[in-house]
């Protein structure tokens, strides 16, 4: 029998992988040894062969000298997929619990979008933030290290399918019909702060109400995981709440100083 087909396709080595991660970040900024090995590694992997590239360096050598593939490359390499009130449930939970405790206490929220790919989560905070409190402009820092899918968020057009979660009536009331899907209407973009933001390299805001940062760091390994669920606490202004994706939870959240009050919410104290 061929021994390729008894010998799973080695991975790249060490030196290879980890070369190519030293090159990127020096070239881009984006570190991806922050990044969960096995998962990063295969992704890369799979787009040289697609080059039909046999080492990362390799790639890296083909990348330096293709600004239009690097640019592609740094899209894809994050993975975007979102949609319009993503796990409907935790977003009544903000609505109808959240909300209204953190509007007790100060009338201005400043609510953060962390890793916000193309706008579907900062808007559907926005329909929320415009049915409980319409008269109010809260403020929306809307963020991510895709510069592409922050011009599409700013440009606030979705397809079909990113809306499949919301009611004719929202939909109404919210959206224009486009030859192509959606676009939201002109005043929800009123407040929201697109702007491009590394987690793992920027200064994070302060006094936060709120944090959204759902489905970003499960790509992350543990240790970036943990620092950055400190810089959140710390970001958070007293009384405020951390919000992680529903398959996400903070394994040390009490010695950082969160409480977990109801599933995926972690609570600063006031
Ligand atoms: C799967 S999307 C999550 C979108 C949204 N939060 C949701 O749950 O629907 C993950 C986003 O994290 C962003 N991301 C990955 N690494 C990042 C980093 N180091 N800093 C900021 N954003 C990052 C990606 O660009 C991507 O848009």
């Amino acid at each position: 029998m061929p021994d390729s087909i008894l010998t799973p396709q080695p991975m790249a080595n060490d030196a290879d992988y980890f070369g190519f991660c030293r090159m990127v970040r020096s070239r881009t900024g984006l570190d991806l040894e922050a990044y969960k090995r096995q998962q990063m590694e295969r992704r890369v992997r799979a787009m040289a062969d697609r080059h039909g590239i046999g080492t990362l360096m390799e790639y890296w050598q083909h990348l330096s000298r293709n600004p239009e593939d690097l640019r592609i490359f740094m899209d894809k390499v994050t993975i975007n997929v979102s949609e319009f009130f993503r796990n409907p449930e935790k977003f009544e939970e903000l609505r109808t619990l959240v909300f209204p405790e953190l509007l007790r206490k100060h009338s201005r929220l400043l609510i953060w979008s962390a890793g916000c790919s193309y706008g579907a989560e900062p808007y559907t905070l926005r329909i929320l933030l415009h049915q409980v409190n319409p008269g109010i402009r809260h403020r929306i820092f809307a963020s991510d290290i895709d510069t592409g899918v922050l011009e599409r968020a700013r440009q606030g057009r979705f397809l079909p399918d990113d809306l499949r979660n919301i009611s004719d009536i929202l939909r109404e009331r919210y959206f224009i019909a486009t030859a192509n899907g959606y676009e939201v209407k002109a005043f929800l973009r009123d407040g929201i702060d697109f702007q491009r933001h590394d987690l793992l390299r920027d200064p994070f805001p302060h006094n936060v109400d709120l944090i959204l940062c759902r489905n970003v760091v499960i790509y992350f390994n543990e240790e970036t995981k943990q620092r950055l669920y400190e810089r959140y606490y710390a970001a958070l202004r007293p009384g405020g709440y951390l919000l992680v994706g529903s398959t996400e939870r903070i394994s040390n959240a009490r010695e950082i100083g969160f409480v977990s009050t109801r599933p995926f919410f972690y609570h600063k104290p006031a």
